[in-house]
């Protein structure tokens, strides 16, 4: 058990997230910060008065000032603007690129050894914010967004074959865009490809619903977008960090060559486990996955140059 985790951003992602964490008892504190004031004080205290119902001793702590995640061993940022519809995730890098660098100097400050998991968009962009505002190295600092895409893709496959959600393993590669490459070939029911269980049309139909996932929320929400399967997933990210189960998960990752990339975060396989990111995993890819990959990468790549001109070095 880790004796603190914090989450910054009491929103709709921070507070189900800062929830499912307590529920879980992954650490003895979880500590909740954010701007508006007494959300984060008035969340912690609630969700500190589920225990005894719910049946979890985790000590919630909120506050609108960072000394509350000192010594934290895990920092999750989810502070920051959602999207509305209409809008791409990429619209909202000028304020979060601001919100960002604010919240990694406390970061930094107050939880200097801690690993550090991003979930404000646009995903990898911010990633590469919170890389550069820690100094922190990149097994330590990386982002959620891959576990999300993947289960989305699982959602709707079982869905189509009516079958349990838990036999279906996929993956998405790529940037949390519109672009991410979820990995037909690689996708099985319980063992059986896909391709076996599915005609081509369908398949194709699930890749783009699984890439429009977060815009088909937003749509249904309108003030707002997706918080359950973000939160779950940034648990289980947690989860295999704490217990260094060692999952093998995809994530957005700072990449040092693999996949052709240097320099770049962007979402492969990775195993997870208490020095963060473990391994990287490089996978083989057809000239089409690898087509699809590119195009993805390409997208990163322009709004971390659009960074630049934003981002102190
Ligand atoms: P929300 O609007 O419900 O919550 C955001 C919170 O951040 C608010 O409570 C706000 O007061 C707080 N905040 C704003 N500026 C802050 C600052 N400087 N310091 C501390 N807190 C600050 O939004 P929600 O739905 O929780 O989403 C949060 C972020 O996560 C968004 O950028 C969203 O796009 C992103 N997201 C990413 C996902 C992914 O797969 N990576 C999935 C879902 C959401
Ligand atoms: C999602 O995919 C908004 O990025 C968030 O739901």
């Amino acid at each position: 058990m880790y004796y603190k985790i914090s989450v910054i951003g009491s929103g709709n992602v921070g507070a189900t997230l800062a929830q499912r964490l307590a529920e879980k008892e992954l650490s003895k504190y979880v500590a909740m910060v954010d701007i508006a004031e007494g959300i984060p004080q008035g969340k912690a205290l609630d969700i500190a008065e589920s225990g005894p119902v719910y049946g979890y001793d985790t000590q919630m702590l909120g506050s609108n000032t960072y000394e509350v995640i000192r010594d934290s061993e895990l920092v999750v940022i989810t502070a920051g603007m959602p999207r509305k519809p209409g809008m791409s995730r990429d619209d909202l890098l000028d304020a979060n690129t601001r919100i960002m660098t604010e919240v990694c100097q406390n970061i930094k400050k107050e939880a200097p050894n801690a690993t550090v998991i991003v979930v404000s968009n646009p995903l990898d962009a911010m990633c590469h914010v919170a890389l550069q505002v820690t100094g922190f190295p990149n097994n330590r600092v990386f982002g959620m967004a891959g576990v999300l895409d993947s289960a989305r893709f699982r959602t709707f496959i079982a869905e189509a074959l009516q079958v349990s959600v838990e036999q279906v393993q996929a993956f998405v590669l790529g940037g949390h865009g519109d672009s991410m490459v979820p990995m037909v070939r690689y996708t099985t029911v319980a063992g059986i490809p896909l391709a076996e269980l599915m005609d081509e049309e369908t398949i194709e139909r699930l890749v783009n619903r699984a890439r429009n996932g977060g815009a088909e929320i937003v749509q249904y929400l309108k003030t707002g977008s997706a918080f359950y399967a973000p939160s779950a997933s940034v648990v289980e990210m947690v989860e295999s960090i704490v217990k260094d189960k060692k999952k093998i998960l995809p994530c957005s990752v700072y990449l040092n060559g693999e996949y052709g990339v240097k320099g770049l975060y962007v979402g492969v396989p990775v195993k997870l486990g208490k020095n963060g990111i473990e391994q990287v995993l490089e996978i083989k890819l057809t000239e089409s996955e690898r087509n699809q990959l590119n195009v993805s990468i390409e997208d990163v790549r322009q709004n971390v140059e659009k960074l630049k001109t934003m981002v102190p070095a």
